[in-house]
């Protein structure tokens, strides 16, 4: 159990990974350098809380509470020494990655995380003083309804560490999964798999986008198809994602000409209205 936890970049998982550490009794430090991300933060904290309480999951002293939980800060240097666990979850550049981690790692947290997607621990870990109290945490978007977290054990991360990144997600209520750190980890690398596949199918004529997510959801009990998920996620991070693991595993994650095309065009899901569905419509 992490009692006092920082929080590095209050985006769409900061707010997540945020709330949930409140919600457990944890003294939560967010790092946000803009103002207005870290408004949102608080609006969309203040409305998870306020549904969590109207659907009789969360005490209403709880909800009450996280306003005071939750502090603010704008730079990871000011976060306070000694925490039990920092967790980095800035945008997915590698070089913003490593410069906030060392700034992190300067405040002595007993562990540091990183909730990357897809960049690999070891290289993150390689800018380190104490690589050993570093691992990956990969958390799954939204935060307070998906039960499961990755955990990706870097070649350098102790028994002690992995021991307490455990226990602080136990005391989250989550589950976790334990992976080496490989390219994709597991769950991008099976998720991107399916995906791509799906887009072949769509390509090749097998069948229209719904009727092939709706045999998947039904007949295997996935709660979205790969490719209603795929314009959730974002079809130019599929895109971006894919290309990677070409690089690294091989032709398998080869993307498809429609994925290289919708991007192209700028249809890229959700966020701009269309990708394999229409958002404006249908969503
Ligand atoms: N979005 C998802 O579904 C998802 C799921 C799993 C993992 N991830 C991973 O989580 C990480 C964050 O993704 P996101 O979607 O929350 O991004 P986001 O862009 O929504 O949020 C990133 C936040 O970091 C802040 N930031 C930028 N520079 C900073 C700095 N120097 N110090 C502190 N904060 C800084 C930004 O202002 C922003 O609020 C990425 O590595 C991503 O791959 C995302």
């Amino acid at each position: 159990m992490a009692s006092n936890v920082g929080v590095i970049g209050g985006g769409t998982m900061g707010i997540g990974i945020a709330y949930v550490f409140a919600v457990a009794g944890a003294t939560t430090t967010v790092v946000e350098p803009d103002d207005a991300r870290m408004a949102t933060l608080r609006a969309e904290v203040e409305q998870a809380a306020a549904g969590g309480v109207a659907r009789g999951k969360l005490a209403a002293e709880t909800a009450a509470a996280l306003r005071e939980r939750i502090g603010h800060v704008t730079s990871a240097e000011q976060l306070p020494g000694g925490l039990d666990l920092v967790v980095e979850t800035v945008p997915e550049s590698r070089e913003l990655k490593r410069s906030v981690l060392v700034a992190a790692e300067s405040r002595g947290p007993a562990v540091l995380a990183s909730n990357t997607s897809a960049l690999s621990i070891d290289d993150l870990a390689s800018a380190l003083a104490a690589p050993e109290r570093f691992l990956g945490l990969h958390f799954f978007n939204p935060v307070w309804s998906i039960p499961v977290v990755e955990v990706v054990r870097g070649a350098a991360t102790s028994d002690e560490t992995l021991e307490a990144a455990l226990s602080a997600v136990a005391g989250i209520g989550k589950q976790t999964a334990v992976v080496r750190d490989v390219p994709g980890f597991a769950t991008s690398r099976l998720d991107v798999v399916a995906a791509l596949e799906a887009i072949r199918m769509v390509e090749s004529g097998v069948g229209e986008p719904a009727e092939i997510d709706r045999a998947i959801q039904l007949a295997y009990r996935h709660p979205v198809g790969p490719l209603r998920l795929s314009d959730i996620v974002g079809l130019d991070v599929r895109l971006h994602i894919a290309r990677n693991l070409e690089r690294a595993l091989g032709p398998q994650f080869t993307p498809p000409q429609l994925l290289i095309e919708k991007v192209e065009a700028g249809e890229l899901g959700r966020k701009t209205g269309r990708g394999f569905y229409d958002w404006d419509r249908s969503a």
